[in-house]
Protein backbone atom coordinates (compact mmCIF):
# COMPACT_ATOMS: atom_id res chain seq x y z
CA UNK A 1 0.00 0.00 0.00
CA UNK A 2 1.28 3.07 -0.59
CA UNK A 3 1.99 6.07 1.72
CA UNK A 4 2.07 5.73 5.85
CA UNK A 5 -0.48 4.69 7.30
CA UNK A 6 -2.84 7.70 9.05
CA UNK A 7 -6.01 8.06 10.52
CA UNK A 8 -8.16 5.23 9.31
CA UNK A 9 -5.53 3.13 8.16
CA UNK A 10 -5.79 0.06 10.17
CA UNK A 11 -9.08 0.15 10.43
CA UNK A 12 -11.01 -2.80 9.12
CA UNK A 13 -13.65 -1.42 6.04
CA UNK A 14 -17.20 -2.85 5.76
CA UNK A 15 -17.85 -2.08 2.13
CA UNK A 16 -21.05 -1.80 1.40
CA UNK A 17 -21.99 -1.32 -2.51
CA UNK A 18 -24.39 -3.00 -5.27
CA UNK A 19 -22.59 -5.93 -6.72
CA UNK A 20 -19.79 -7.65 -5.10
CA UNK A 21 -16.44 -7.91 -6.80
CA UNK A 22 -16.57 -11.22 -8.60
CA UNK A 23 -19.26 -13.48 -10.12
CA UNK A 24 -18.96 -16.36 -11.95
CA UNK A 25 -18.54 -16.49 -15.69
CA UNK A 26 -17.56 -17.95 -18.93
CA UNK A 27 -14.39 -18.84 -17.31
CA UNK A 28 -15.27 -19.14 -13.76
CA UNK A 29 -14.61 -16.65 -11.59
CA UNK A 30 -14.45 -13.23 -13.04
CA UNK A 31 -14.65 -9.50 -11.67
CA UNK A 32 -17.30 -8.00 -12.00
CA UNK A 33 -17.67 -5.18 -14.66
CA UNK A 34 -17.21 -1.77 -13.88
CA UNK A 35 -16.09 1.10 -12.33
CA UNK A 36 -16.36 0.61 -9.31
CA UNK A 37 -14.74 -2.86 -8.52
CA UNK A 38 -11.92 -1.59 -10.78
CA UNK A 39 -11.45 0.48 -7.95
CA UNK A 40 -12.23 -1.49 -4.76
CA UNK A 41 -11.24 -4.57 -5.59
CA UNK A 42 -7.04 -3.75 -4.89
CA UNK A 43 -8.02 -1.90 -1.98
CA UNK A 44 -10.24 -4.29 -0.01
CA UNK A 45 -7.32 -6.81 -0.92
CA UNK A 46 -4.96 -4.28 1.56
CA UNK A 47 -7.96 -3.79 4.40
CA UNK A 48 -9.10 -6.48 5.87
CA UNK A 49 -13.19 -6.75 6.50
CA UNK A 50 -16.14 -7.33 4.73
CA UNK A 51 -17.90 -6.79 1.24
CA UNK A 52 -21.48 -6.73 1.51
CA UNK A 53 -23.10 -6.79 -1.75
CA UNK A 54 -25.98 -8.27 -4.49
CA UNK A 55 -24.89 -11.99 -5.38
CA UNK A 56 -26.07 -10.96 -9.13
CA UNK A 57 -27.55 -14.75 -8.84
CA UNK A 58 -24.16 -16.43 -8.59
CA UNK A 59 -24.82 -18.91 -5.73
CA UNK A 60 -21.55 -20.76 -4.20
CA UNK A 61 -19.60 -17.55 -4.21
CA UNK A 62 -16.32 -18.43 -2.25
CA UNK A 63 -16.92 -17.29 1.89
CA UNK A 64 -13.58 -14.02 1.14
CA UNK A 65 -12.45 -12.45 -2.06
CA UNK A 66 -9.51 -14.37 -3.64
CA UNK A 67 -5.78 -13.59 -2.32
CA UNK A 68 -7.64 -11.24 0.84
CA UNK A 69 -9.06 -11.80 3.90
CA UNK A 70 -12.03 -9.69 3.10
CA UNK A 71 -15.39 -11.56 3.86
CA UNK A 72 -17.94 -11.98 1.08
CA UNK A 73 -21.41 -11.05 2.66
CA UNK A 74 -24.13 -12.15 -0.31
CA UNK A 75 -27.38 -10.83 -0.72
CA UNK A 76 -29.90 -12.75 -2.74
CA UNK A 77 -32.82 -10.81 -4.30
CA UNK A 78 -35.58 -12.30 -5.76
CA UNK A 79 -36.19 -12.00 -9.49
CA UNK A 80 -38.85 -9.13 -9.05
CA UNK A 81 -36.62 -7.14 -6.34
CA UNK A 82 -33.82 -7.37 -9.29
CA UNK A 83 -36.59 -6.00 -11.91
CA UNK A 84 -37.96 -3.36 -10.15
CA UNK A 85 -34.97 -2.38 -7.60
CA UNK A 86 -31.86 -2.79 -9.90
CA UNK A 87 -33.38 -2.28 -13.44
CA UNK A 88 -36.10 -0.08 -12.54
CA UNK A 89 -35.32 2.28 -10.00
CA UNK A 90 -31.78 1.92 -9.69
CA UNK A 91 -31.23 2.44 -13.68
CA UNK A 92 -34.33 3.60 -15.13
CA UNK A 93 -34.77 6.25 -12.56
CA UNK A 94 -31.71 7.56 -10.59
CA UNK A 95 -29.20 6.30 -13.42
CA UNK A 96 -30.64 8.48 -16.45
CA UNK A 97 -31.51 11.36 -13.57
CA UNK A 98 -27.95 11.68 -12.07
CA UNK A 99 -26.83 11.75 -15.90
CA UNK A 100 -28.03 15.30 -16.32
CA UNK A 101 -31.64 13.25 -17.35
CA UNK A 102 -30.13 12.95 -20.64
CA UNK A 103 -32.49 10.02 -21.73
CA UNK A 104 -35.61 10.43 -19.44
CA UNK A 105 -35.95 8.93 -16.30
CA UNK A 106 -39.26 6.93 -15.54
CA UNK A 107 -40.91 7.22 -12.55
CA UNK A 108 -42.88 4.38 -10.47
CA UNK A 109 -43.91 3.97 -7.05
CA UNK A 110 -43.86 0.13 -7.33
CA UNK A 111 -39.67 0.77 -8.37
CA UNK A 112 -39.38 3.52 -5.43
CA UNK A 113 -40.86 0.42 -2.65
CA UNK A 114 -38.70 -1.87 -4.19
CA UNK A 115 -35.55 0.41 -3.55
CA UNK A 116 -36.41 1.04 0.32
CA UNK A 117 -37.16 -2.60 0.96
CA UNK A 118 -33.85 -3.25 -0.90
CA UNK A 119 -31.91 -0.76 0.53
CA UNK A 120 -33.40 -2.10 4.18
CA UNK A 121 -31.71 -5.17 3.49
CA UNK A 122 -28.69 -3.82 2.54
CA UNK A 123 -28.80 -1.61 5.61
CA UNK A 124 -29.36 -4.91 8.09
CA UNK A 125 -27.04 -7.12 6.62
CA UNK A 126 -24.24 -4.01 6.86
CA UNK A 127 -25.61 -3.17 9.95
CA UNK A 128 -25.01 -7.14 11.24
CA UNK A 129 -21.53 -7.08 9.75
CA UNK A 130 -20.63 -3.82 11.71
CA UNK A 131 -21.83 -5.51 14.78
CA UNK A 132 -18.99 -8.42 14.44
CA UNK A 133 -16.35 -6.30 13.23
CA UNK A 134 -17.29 -2.66 15.91
CA UNK A 135 -14.06 -1.37 15.12
CA UNK A 136 -14.72 -0.85 11.20
CA UNK A 137 -15.70 1.82 9.19
CA UNK A 138 -18.32 1.52 7.51
CA UNK A 139 -18.28 2.74 3.72
CA UNK A 140 -21.36 2.80 1.05
CA UNK A 141 -21.07 3.28 -2.70
CA UNK A 142 -23.16 4.58 -4.96
CA UNK A 143 -26.40 5.31 -5.93
CA UNK A 144 -28.12 2.42 -5.74
CA UNK A 145 -27.81 2.30 -2.17
CA UNK A 146 -28.65 5.94 -1.18
CA UNK A 147 -30.48 5.18 1.91
CA UNK A 148 -28.34 2.77 3.46
CA UNK A 149 -26.10 5.30 5.34
CA UNK A 150 -29.40 6.68 7.68
CA UNK A 151 -30.30 2.63 8.34
CA UNK A 152 -27.06 2.28 9.40
CA UNK A 153 -27.27 5.34 11.66
CA UNK A 154 -30.78 4.30 12.67
CA UNK A 155 -29.36 0.51 13.96
CA UNK A 156 -25.93 1.74 15.02
CA UNK A 157 -25.84 5.40 16.22
CA UNK A 158 -21.92 6.92 16.37
CA UNK A 159 -20.95 4.53 13.57
CA UNK A 160 -18.25 6.01 11.34
CA UNK A 161 -20.03 6.33 7.90
CA UNK A 162 -18.70 7.32 4.54
CA UNK A 163 -20.45 7.35 1.47
CA UNK A 164 -18.83 7.63 -2.34
CA UNK A 165 -20.81 8.43 -5.50
CA UNK A 166 -19.74 7.16 -8.09
CA UNK A 167 -21.64 9.02 -11.09
CA UNK A 168 -22.11 12.84 -11.45
CA UNK A 169 -25.01 14.55 -9.28
CA UNK A 170 -27.20 16.96 -11.80
CA UNK A 171 -28.00 20.67 -10.89
CA UNK A 172 -30.72 21.35 -8.38
CA UNK A 173 -33.46 21.87 -11.08
CA UNK A 174 -32.63 18.06 -12.24
CA UNK A 175 -32.44 16.29 -8.97
CA UNK A 176 -35.54 18.29 -7.83
CA UNK A 177 -38.14 16.15 -10.62
CA UNK A 178 -37.17 12.98 -8.49
CA UNK A 179 -41.16 12.14 -6.77
CA UNK A 180 -38.56 11.12 -3.36
CA UNK A 181 -36.05 13.91 -3.74
CA UNK A 182 -36.08 14.03 0.19
CA UNK A 183 -36.18 10.59 1.04
CA UNK A 184 -32.72 10.32 -1.04
CA UNK A 185 -31.10 13.39 0.69
CA UNK A 186 -32.15 12.17 4.11
CA UNK A 187 -30.51 8.79 3.55
CA UNK A 188 -27.23 10.27 2.43
CA UNK A 189 -27.54 12.54 4.99
CA UNK A 190 -27.07 9.69 7.51
CA UNK A 191 -23.26 9.46 7.06
CA UNK A 192 -20.57 11.65 8.21
CA UNK A 193 -18.91 12.45 4.89
CA UNK A 194 -20.77 12.32 1.63
CA UNK A 195 -17.86 12.20 -1.02
CA UNK A 196 -18.40 13.20 -5.51
CA UNK A 197 -15.73 13.09 -7.91
CA UNK A 198 -15.63 16.35 -8.62
CA UNK A 199 -16.33 19.83 -7.21
CA UNK A 200 -19.05 20.62 -9.60
CA UNK A 201 -21.20 18.01 -8.42
CA UNK A 202 -20.61 18.47 -5.03
CA UNK A 203 -21.79 22.17 -5.07
CA UNK A 204 -24.98 20.83 -6.84
CA UNK A 205 -25.32 18.12 -3.93
CA UNK A 206 -25.18 21.06 -1.18
CA UNK A 207 -27.44 23.58 -3.76
CA UNK A 208 -29.67 20.51 -3.90
CA UNK A 209 -29.91 20.35 0.01
CA UNK A 210 -30.22 23.66 0.60
CA UNK A 211 -33.26 24.27 -2.51
CA UNK A 212 -34.84 20.71 -1.15
CA UNK A 213 -34.38 20.33 2.32
CA UNK A 214 -34.75 24.43 3.38
CA UNK A 215 -38.31 23.36 5.26
CA UNK A 216 -36.65 20.94 7.65
CA UNK A 217 -33.96 23.38 9.21
CA UNK A 218 -31.00 22.47 7.53
CA UNK A 219 -28.29 24.28 7.18
CA UNK A 220 -25.35 24.52 4.81
CA UNK A 221 -21.99 26.08 6.34
CA UNK A 222 -19.08 26.22 3.86
CA UNK A 223 -18.39 22.34 3.10
CA UNK A 224 -21.15 20.59 5.57
CA UNK A 225 -24.47 20.19 5.79
CA UNK A 226 -25.51 21.16 9.69
CA UNK A 227 -28.26 19.08 10.71
CA UNK A 228 -31.15 20.33 13.07
CA UNK A 229 -29.85 17.74 15.88
CA UNK A 230 -26.52 19.90 15.57
CA UNK A 231 -24.87 16.74 13.51
CA UNK A 232 -22.88 18.13 10.90
CA UNK A 233 -22.27 16.14 7.63
CA UNK A 234 -19.12 16.53 5.75
CA UNK A 235 -18.45 16.75 1.43
CA UNK A 236 -15.91 16.12 -0.24
CA UNK A 237 -14.40 16.15 -3.60
CA UNK A 238 -12.27 13.37 -3.71
CA UNK A 239 -11.79 11.76 -7.87
CA UNK A 240 -11.26 8.15 -7.58
CA UNK A 241 -8.66 6.35 -9.57
CA UNK A 242 -6.80 2.94 -10.63
CA UNK A 243 -4.40 0.44 -9.72
CA UNK A 244 -1.76 2.22 -11.44
CA UNK A 245 1.12 -0.21 -10.24
CA UNK A 246 -1.36 -3.25 -11.37
CA UNK A 247 -1.75 -1.98 -15.09
CA UNK A 248 2.06 -0.85 -15.29
CA UNK A 249 2.87 -4.67 -14.62
CA UNK A 250 0.09 -5.61 -17.07
CA UNK A 251 1.26 -3.66 -19.57
CA UNK A 252 4.85 -5.41 -19.32
CA UNK A 253 3.43 -8.82 -19.35
CA UNK A 254 4.34 -11.83 -21.41
CA UNK A 255 1.00 -12.77 -22.01
CA UNK A 256 0.51 -9.09 -23.16
CA UNK A 257 3.23 -8.70 -25.26
CA UNK A 258 1.96 -12.22 -27.05
CA UNK A 259 -1.43 -10.55 -27.30
CA UNK A 260 -0.17 -7.60 -28.64
CA UNK A 261 2.01 -9.38 -31.53
CA UNK A 262 -1.16 -11.06 -32.95
CA UNK A 263 -3.19 -7.75 -32.86
CA UNK A 264 -0.73 -5.67 -34.56
CA UNK A 265 -0.56 -8.79 -37.27
CA UNK A 266 -4.47 -7.69 -37.82
CA UNK A 267 -4.40 -3.94 -37.64
CA UNK A 268 -1.06 -4.26 -39.72
CA UNK A 269 -0.44 -0.64 -41.52
CA UNK A 270 -3.74 0.57 -39.60
CA UNK A 271 -3.72 3.33 -37.29
CA UNK A 272 -5.59 1.88 -34.57
CA UNK A 273 -8.57 4.19 -33.18
CA UNK A 274 -10.00 2.39 -29.80
CA UNK A 275 -13.21 2.65 -27.53
CA UNK A 276 -13.68 0.57 -24.33
CA UNK A 277 -17.00 1.02 -22.64
CA UNK A 278 -20.12 -0.49 -20.95
CA UNK A 279 -22.44 -0.57 -23.68
CA UNK A 280 -24.05 2.27 -21.86
CA UNK A 281 -25.65 5.98 -23.20
CA UNK A 282 -23.97 8.11 -21.14
CA UNK A 283 -20.87 7.06 -23.18
CA UNK A 284 -21.45 8.67 -26.38
CA UNK A 285 -20.90 5.43 -28.48
CA UNK A 286 -22.95 6.92 -31.15
CA UNK A 287 -21.50 10.15 -31.87
CA UNK A 288 -18.27 8.19 -31.66
CA UNK A 289 -19.15 6.07 -34.26
CA UNK A 290 -20.86 9.03 -36.45
CA UNK A 291 -17.91 11.24 -35.89
CA UNK A 292 -15.71 8.14 -37.37
CA UNK A 293 -17.88 7.82 -40.86
CA UNK A 294 -17.72 11.52 -40.94
CA UNK A 295 -13.79 11.18 -40.88
CA UNK A 296 -13.82 8.55 -43.25
CA UNK A 297 -16.49 10.18 -45.52
CA UNK A 298 -14.04 13.60 -45.78
CA UNK A 299 -11.03 11.48 -46.01
CA UNK A 300 -11.10 8.38 -48.58
CA UNK A 301 -7.64 7.54 -47.78
CA UNK A 302 -8.66 6.43 -44.00
CA UNK A 303 -10.92 4.01 -45.72
CA UNK A 304 -8.06 1.68 -46.10
CA UNK A 305 -5.41 2.96 -43.30
CA UNK A 306 -7.47 3.60 -39.97
CA UNK A 307 -9.01 0.75 -38.13
CA UNK A 308 -11.99 2.04 -35.05
CA UNK A 309 -12.43 -0.48 -32.89
CA UNK A 310 -14.94 -0.57 -30.43
CA UNK A 311 -15.27 -2.94 -27.38
CA UNK A 312 -18.09 -3.18 -25.63
CA UNK A 313 -19.05 -4.99 -22.53
CA UNK A 314 -22.57 -5.81 -22.14
CA UNK A 315 -24.27 -4.00 -19.15
CA UNK A 316 -28.13 -3.86 -18.36
CA UNK A 317 -29.56 -5.61 -21.08
CA UNK A 318 -32.91 -5.81 -19.51
CA UNK A 319 -33.26 -1.87 -19.22
CA UNK A 320 -35.19 -1.32 -22.67
CA UNK A 321 -32.69 1.46 -23.13
CA UNK A 322 -29.63 -0.51 -23.02
CA UNK A 323 -31.13 -3.00 -25.51
CA UNK A 324 -31.80 -0.08 -28.02
CA UNK A 325 -28.56 0.79 -27.95
CA UNK A 326 -27.35 -2.40 -28.86
CA UNK A 327 -29.25 -2.31 -31.73
CA UNK A 328 -28.55 0.97 -33.15
CA UNK A 329 -24.82 0.80 -32.23
CA UNK A 330 -24.54 -2.38 -34.46
CA UNK A 331 -26.81 -1.14 -37.19
CA UNK A 332 -24.41 1.93 -36.77
CA UNK A 333 -20.98 -0.36 -37.01
CA UNK A 334 -23.06 -2.17 -40.28
CA UNK A 335 -23.63 0.99 -42.11
CA UNK A 336 -20.65 2.14 -41.76
CA UNK A 337 -18.30 -1.03 -42.50
CA UNK A 338 -21.30 -0.84 -45.88
CA UNK A 339 -20.16 2.15 -47.05
CA UNK A 340 -16.75 2.55 -46.62
CA UNK A 341 -15.39 -1.20 -47.00
CA UNK A 342 -12.61 -0.71 -49.85
CA UNK A 343 -13.17 -4.08 -51.88
CA UNK A 344 -10.65 -6.10 -50.82
CA UNK A 345 -9.72 -4.45 -47.64
CA UNK A 346 -10.50 -5.41 -43.87
CA UNK A 347 -13.46 -3.14 -42.70
CA UNK A 348 -12.53 0.01 -40.81
CA UNK A 349 -14.87 -0.52 -38.14
CA UNK A 350 -14.20 -3.80 -35.53
CA UNK A 351 -16.85 -3.90 -32.92
CA UNK A 352 -16.43 -6.74 -29.84
CA UNK A 353 -19.58 -6.88 -27.38
CA UNK A 354 -17.96 -8.90 -24.70
CA UNK A 355 -15.62 -8.31 -21.49
CA UNK A 356 -11.91 -8.95 -21.96
CA UNK A 357 -9.74 -9.21 -18.47
CA UNK A 358 -7.16 -6.47 -17.77
CA UNK A 359 -4.48 -8.02 -19.37
CA UNK A 360 -6.23 -8.72 -22.52
CA UNK A 361 -7.65 -5.02 -22.11
CA UNK A 362 -3.82 -3.61 -21.59
CA UNK A 363 -2.62 -5.60 -25.11
CA UNK A 364 -5.43 -3.47 -26.74
CA UNK A 365 -4.62 0.06 -24.73
CA UNK A 366 -1.01 -0.58 -25.70
CA UNK A 367 -1.51 -0.95 -29.28
CA UNK A 368 -4.26 1.80 -29.99
CA UNK A 369 -2.51 4.96 -31.70
CA UNK A 370 -5.54 6.75 -29.87
CA UNK A 371 -8.16 6.26 -27.31
CA UNK A 372 -11.75 8.02 -27.92
CA UNK A 373 -13.60 8.57 -24.41
CA UNK A 374 -16.47 10.49 -25.65
CA UNK A 375 -18.78 10.20 -22.86
CA UNK A 376 -21.60 12.79 -23.11
CA UNK A 377 -21.48 13.08 -19.42
CA UNK A 378 -19.62 10.69 -17.07
CA UNK A 379 -18.64 10.93 -13.31
CA UNK A 380 -15.47 9.69 -14.08
CA UNK A 381 -13.82 7.50 -16.46
CA UNK A 382 -11.48 4.87 -15.73
CA UNK A 383 -10.46 3.41 -18.95
CA UNK A 384 -8.92 6.66 -19.94
CA UNK A 385 -6.63 6.67 -16.97
CA UNK A 386 -5.91 2.73 -17.39
CA UNK A 387 -4.49 3.63 -21.19
CA UNK A 388 -2.31 6.78 -20.16
CA UNK A 389 -0.39 4.13 -17.70
CA UNK A 390 -0.13 1.18 -20.18
CA UNK A 391 1.07 3.80 -22.99
CA UNK A 392 3.04 5.32 -21.10
CA UNK A 393 4.74 1.45 -19.07
CA UNK A 394 5.42 0.67 -22.96
CA UNK A 395 7.18 4.26 -24.22
CA UNK A 396 3.90 4.72 -26.37
CA UNK A 397 2.66 7.82 -28.20
CA UNK A 398 -0.72 6.96 -28.20
CA UNK A 399 -3.17 10.10 -28.14
CA UNK A 400 -6.39 10.57 -25.70
CA UNK A 401 -9.53 11.91 -26.90
CA UNK A 402 -11.46 12.95 -23.96
CA UNK A 403 -14.89 14.12 -23.58
CA UNK A 404 -15.19 17.99 -21.42
CA UNK A 405 -18.07 16.05 -19.55
CA UNK A 406 -16.45 13.18 -17.95
CA UNK A 407 -15.22 14.11 -14.26
CA UNK A 408 -11.26 12.68 -15.40
CA UNK A 409 -11.24 15.99 -17.53
CA UNK A 410 -10.65 18.12 -14.61
CA UNK A 411 -7.71 16.23 -14.05
CA UNK A 412 -5.74 15.41 -17.27
CA UNK A 413 -5.39 18.58 -18.98
CA UNK A 414 -2.98 17.07 -21.14
CA UNK A 415 -5.80 14.99 -23.19
CA UNK A 416 -7.02 16.47 -26.31
CA UNK A 417 -10.45 17.76 -24.96
CA UNK A 418 -13.61 17.33 -27.12
CA UNK A 419 -17.20 17.88 -27.05
CA UNK A 420 -19.21 14.67 -27.77
CA UNK A 421 -21.94 16.37 -28.87
CA UNK A 422 -20.64 18.45 -31.92
CA UNK A 423 -20.16 15.24 -33.68
CA UNK A 424 -18.73 16.90 -36.50
CA UNK A 425 -16.02 19.17 -34.59
CA UNK A 426 -15.19 15.96 -32.76
CA UNK A 427 -14.65 14.39 -36.27
CA UNK A 428 -11.86 17.29 -36.70
CA UNK A 429 -10.59 17.02 -33.01
CA UNK A 430 -9.96 13.18 -33.87
CA UNK A 431 -8.07 14.65 -37.09
CA UNK A 432 -6.35 17.19 -35.09
CA UNK A 433 -4.80 14.49 -32.52
CA UNK A 434 -3.67 11.99 -35.27
CA UNK A 435 -1.73 14.84 -36.54
CA UNK A 436 0.11 15.48 -33.40
CA UNK A 437 3.83 14.75 -33.41
CA UNK A 438 4.83 11.82 -31.91
CA UNK A 439 6.99 14.03 -29.23
CA UNK A 440 4.00 16.33 -28.07
CA UNK A 441 1.54 13.04 -27.24
CA UNK A 442 4.79 11.20 -25.78
CA UNK A 443 4.85 14.11 -23.26
CA UNK A 444 0.98 14.65 -22.92
CA UNK A 445 0.92 10.86 -21.62
CA UNK A 446 3.65 10.83 -19.66
CA UNK A 447 2.11 13.70 -17.67
CA UNK A 448 -1.13 12.11 -17.18
CA UNK A 449 0.42 8.84 -16.69
CA UNK A 450 2.69 10.68 -13.75
CA UNK A 451 -0.95 12.34 -12.41
CA UNK A 452 -2.42 9.32 -12.32
CA UNK A 453 0.65 7.21 -10.32
CA UNK A 454 0.48 10.12 -7.56
CA UNK A 455 -3.23 9.98 -7.41
CA UNK A 456 -3.99 6.00 -7.89
CA UNK A 457 -6.82 4.55 -6.24
CA UNK A 458 -4.81 3.75 -2.87
CA UNK A 459 -4.08 7.25 -2.26
CA UNK A 460 -7.96 7.95 -2.72
CA UNK A 461 -8.63 5.15 -0.10
CA UNK A 462 -6.24 6.62 2.56
CA UNK A 463 -7.66 10.17 1.93
CA UNK A 464 -11.14 8.40 2.17
CA UNK A 465 -10.80 6.78 5.20
CA UNK A 466 -9.00 9.37 6.99
CA UNK A 467 -11.76 12.12 6.24
CA UNK A 468 -14.42 9.78 7.21
CA UNK A 469 -12.56 9.16 10.57
CA UNK A 470 -12.01 12.86 11.23
CA UNK A 471 -15.10 14.11 10.39
CA UNK A 472 -16.94 10.94 12.54
CA UNK A 473 -14.39 11.87 15.95
CA UNK A 474 -15.59 15.37 15.51
CA UNK A 475 -19.00 14.24 15.83
CA UNK A 476 -18.96 12.21 18.33
CA UNK A 477 -16.60 14.69 19.74
CA UNK A 478 -19.77 16.85 20.09
CA UNK A 479 -22.08 14.61 21.53
CA UNK A 480 -19.55 14.11 24.23
CA UNK A 481 -19.88 17.50 24.62
CA UNK A 482 -23.63 17.56 24.83
CA UNK A 483 -23.16 15.22 27.41
CA UNK A 484 -21.00 16.79 29.52
CA UNK A 485 -22.73 20.22 29.56
CA UNK A 486 -26.16 19.29 28.28
CA UNK A 487 -28.83 22.28 26.78
CA UNK A 488 -31.60 23.61 29.23
CA UNK A 489 -33.79 24.89 27.10
CA UNK A 490 -35.00 23.83 23.38
CA UNK A 491 -34.36 27.11 21.66
CA UNK A 492 -30.35 26.98 22.01
CA UNK A 493 -29.96 26.71 17.59
CA UNK A 494 -28.99 24.69 15.17
CA UNK A 495 -25.85 23.92 17.08
CA UNK A 496 -27.42 23.18 20.34
CA UNK A 497 -27.38 19.87 21.03
CA UNK A 498 -30.22 17.97 21.15
CA UNK A 499 -32.78 20.35 20.43
CA UNK A 500 -34.41 21.38 17.85
CA UNK A 501 -33.75 25.27 17.33
CA UNK A 502 -37.02 26.87 18.58
CA UNK A 503 -38.07 28.36 15.33
CA UNK A 504 -38.64 24.34 14.22
CA UNK A 505 -40.62 23.88 17.02
CA UNK A 506 -40.55 20.27 18.86
CA UNK A 507 -39.66 16.97 16.63
CA UNK A 508 -43.06 15.87 15.40
CA UNK A 509 -44.61 12.24 16.66
CA UNK A 510 -43.11 9.74 14.03
CA UNK A 511 -39.95 11.97 13.16
CA UNK A 512 -36.34 10.61 14.22
CA UNK A 513 -35.18 12.40 17.13
CA UNK A 514 -33.76 15.77 15.56
CA UNK A 515 -34.08 14.38 12.17
CA UNK A 516 -37.31 13.49 9.99
CA UNK A 517 -37.90 9.49 9.14
CA UNK A 518 -38.34 9.28 5.54
CA UNK A 519 -41.77 9.21 4.09
CA UNK A 520 -43.07 6.24 1.96
P1 LIG B 1 -18.22 2.72 -15.54
O1 LIG B 1 -17.98 2.75 -14.08
O2 LIG B 1 -19.35 3.60 -15.98
O3 LIG B 1 -18.37 1.35 -16.09
P2 LIG B 1 -15.40 3.47 -15.92
O4 LIG B 1 -14.66 3.94 -17.11
O5 LIG B 1 -15.20 4.28 -14.70
O6 LIG B 1 -16.93 3.35 -16.30
O7 LIG B 1 -14.95 2.00 -15.56
C1 LIG B 1 -15.10 0.96 -16.48
C2 LIG B 1 -14.25 -0.20 -16.03
O8 LIG B 1 -14.71 -1.35 -16.72
C3 LIG B 1 -12.78 -0.01 -16.36
O9 LIG B 1 -11.97 -0.49 -15.32
C4 LIG B 1 -12.60 -0.85 -17.63
O10 LIG B 1 -11.33 -1.45 -17.74
C5 LIG B 1 -13.64 -1.90 -17.47
N1 LIG B 1 -14.12 -2.29 -18.80
C6 LIG B 1 -14.62 -1.53 -19.76
N2 LIG B 1 -14.87 -2.23 -20.88
C7 LIG B 1 -14.51 -3.48 -20.60
C8 LIG B 1 -14.54 -4.72 -21.34
N3 LIG B 1 -14.99 -4.79 -22.59
N4 LIG B 1 -14.09 -5.80 -20.73
C9 LIG B 1 -13.65 -5.74 -19.46
N5 LIG B 1 -13.60 -4.64 -18.72
C10 LIG B 1 -14.03 -3.52 -19.28
O1 LIG C 1 -19.92 3.59 -11.94
C1 LIG C 1 -21.27 3.42 -11.98
C2 LIG C 1 -21.70 1.98 -11.87
O2 LIG C 1 -23.05 1.80 -11.68
C3 LIG C 1 -21.01 1.26 -10.75
O3 LIG C 1 -21.77 1.22 -9.57
C4 LIG C 1 -20.71 -0.04 -11.36
O4 LIG C 1 -19.39 -0.35 -11.13
C5 LIG C 1 -20.79 0.13 -12.85
O5 LIG C 1 -21.42 1.32 -13.07
C6 LIG C 1 -21.40 -1.06 -13.54
O6 LIG C 1 -22.78 -1.10 -13.36
P1 LIG C 1 -23.61 -2.41 -13.05
O7 LIG C 1 -23.22 -2.86 -11.71
O8 LIG C 1 -25.03 -1.98 -13.15
O9 LIG C 1 -23.24 -3.41 -14.10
Amino acid sequence: MNGTLIDGQDRPVVAVANRLPVHHGDNGWELSPGGLVTALRPVMATHPGAWVGWDGGTKGLPPTLPDSGVRLVPIGLSAAQVRNYYHGFANATLWPLLHNAIEKPRFEQAWWYAYRDVNTIFGERAAAALDDQPDAIAWVHDYQLMLVPQLIRERRGGQPTGFFLHVPWPSPGIFARLPWREQILTGLLGADVVAFHTDEYRGNFLRSCVRLLRDDDIEVRGDSVVLPDGRAVTTATAPISIDAAEFTQHAVEPETDNDIRLLAEQFRDRTLLLGVDRLDYTKGIIERLLAVEMLLERNPGLRTSISFLQIAVPSRDDVREYRQLRTTVEQHVGRINGLYTEPGSDVPVHYLYRGLSQQQLAAYYALADALLVTPLIDGMNLVCKEYVTVQNARGGSGVLLLSEFTGAADELPQAVHCNPFDVEGLSYRIEYALGLTADTRRAAIAAMAAHVRDYDVYRWVSDQLAEITKAATAVSRLSADRAASPCTAGGGGALCPGHWPAAAGRPQPGRAPGWRTPRR
